[in-house]
């Protein structure tokens, strides 16, 4: 079979062929694979960088953690690969995979599902969010705060506050269901205005934050008190675009009623993802071939994976491999 392969932590990926992989036992699945969505958790995990990496191979690792693909069957399936899925082949989890809707497309349903758990997962049961809540999404420009955005929608969010820096996504997030955005353009100043009238306004409940680094001290500082009761804000982690490490004052802590939490690899309970694969992604497979949640996808051919790999998409879009 055809498989993309990275011999080197962060070197390129190389078309080759390889050997097909085998269901090593009964929970594993053997599929043909259809699409593969290109994301930053798969390129961290084979450059390194992410922290559930594992360690490179002399005969090579195949990246690519989840897909569309077809077991023998003839079922069309969203999977979790056990083997690499950027290949023709793979074997996936049997209990990790979503029969397909009809109304959606491969592309489509490979790129919505790391975008659901970056969103749905955070906001379900790490934010707790409730009908009503006011959530604010730090770095909804990008694929999986777009779909952020419609998705505490759909869960009850009174109002979305989006913050970021590109001007055009910024614009489209308010058709998507965005009631204020702020341009993190502006000088810091300003963004912090901005963000303290609307908390003074209607205080925010959730911040889903997906840029750790300066933006999230400006909003921790913006959400700081002075010695009164304060609104309840739980701010949940999910991504550190821009930077690792921020500056806290305890203070700052002490000053607010804030719940501080990350949500991802290590952070779900076992229930909490039996429930993402029984619930939550057969929910927006749903609702995405309804028309009702909405995902920009660039798709793309395997025989081109070498410099797809290096491509950096903007405008909130996501580059998918059709196999
Ligand atoms: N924990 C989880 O379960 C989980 C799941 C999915 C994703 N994630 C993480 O969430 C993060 C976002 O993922 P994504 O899929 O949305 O990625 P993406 O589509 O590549 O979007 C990246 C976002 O970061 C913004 N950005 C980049 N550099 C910036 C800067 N210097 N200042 C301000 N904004 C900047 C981009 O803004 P522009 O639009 O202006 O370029 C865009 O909004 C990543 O760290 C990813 O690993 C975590």
């Amino acid at each position: 079979m055809k498989a993309a392969v990275m011999y080197e932590k962060g070197m390129p990926l190389e078309l080759v062929d390889m050997p097909e992989p085998m269901a090593g036992n009964e929970d594993e699945v053997f599929v043909s694979v259809k699409a593969v969505a290109l994301k930053h958790f798969d390129k961290g995990r084979a450059s390194g960088s992410h922290y559930s990496s594992e360690a490179a191979k002399p005969e090579g690792r195949i990246p690519g953690g989840d897909g569309v693909c077809v077991p023998e069957d003839g079922t069309r399936v969203y999977g979790m690969g056990v083997s690499g899925m950027l290949a023709e082949k793979a074997t996936i989890e049997k209990d990790r995979m979503v029969v397909l809707p009809a109304g959606i497309d491969d592309a489509t349903a490979a790129a919505l599902p790391n975008a659901v758990i970056g969103s749905a997962m955070g906001l379900r049961f790490k934010a707790r969010i409730q009908p009503g809540d006011v959530v604010l999404i730090n770095g909804a420009t990008g694929f999986t705060g777009r779909v952020a955005v419609q998705v505490a929608r759909h869960y009850g969010a009174s109002k979305v506050i989006a913050t970021g820096r590109n001007e055009k996504s910024l614009q489209e997030l308010l058709a998507l269901g965005a009631n204020e955005v702020i341009s993190l353009k502006q000088d810091d100043e300003e963004i912090i205005k901005q963000i303290k009238t609307s908390h003074a306004n209607e205080p925010i409940d959730i911040v889903i934050d997906y840029l750790w680094g300066h933006t999230a001290e400006l909003i921790l500082g913006c959400l700081k008190g002075r010695g009164n009761f304060t609104h309840k804000t739980r701010f949940v982690s999910i991504g550190a675009v821009t930077g690792d490490l921020i500056q806290l004052s305890a203070e700052n802590l002490r000053s607010v009623d804030i719940e501080l939490s990350g949500s991802g690899l290590g952070s779900w309970t076992k229930e909490q993802v039996g429930k993402l694969f029984r619930e939550i992604l057969p929910e927006m497979f749903q609702l995405a071939a309804d028309g009702k949640l909405k995902v920009d996808v660039i798709p793309a051919q395997l025989k081109d994976i070498t410099k797809l790999w290096e491509l950096d998409v903007p405008d909130g879009r996501r580059l998918v491999v059709i196999i």
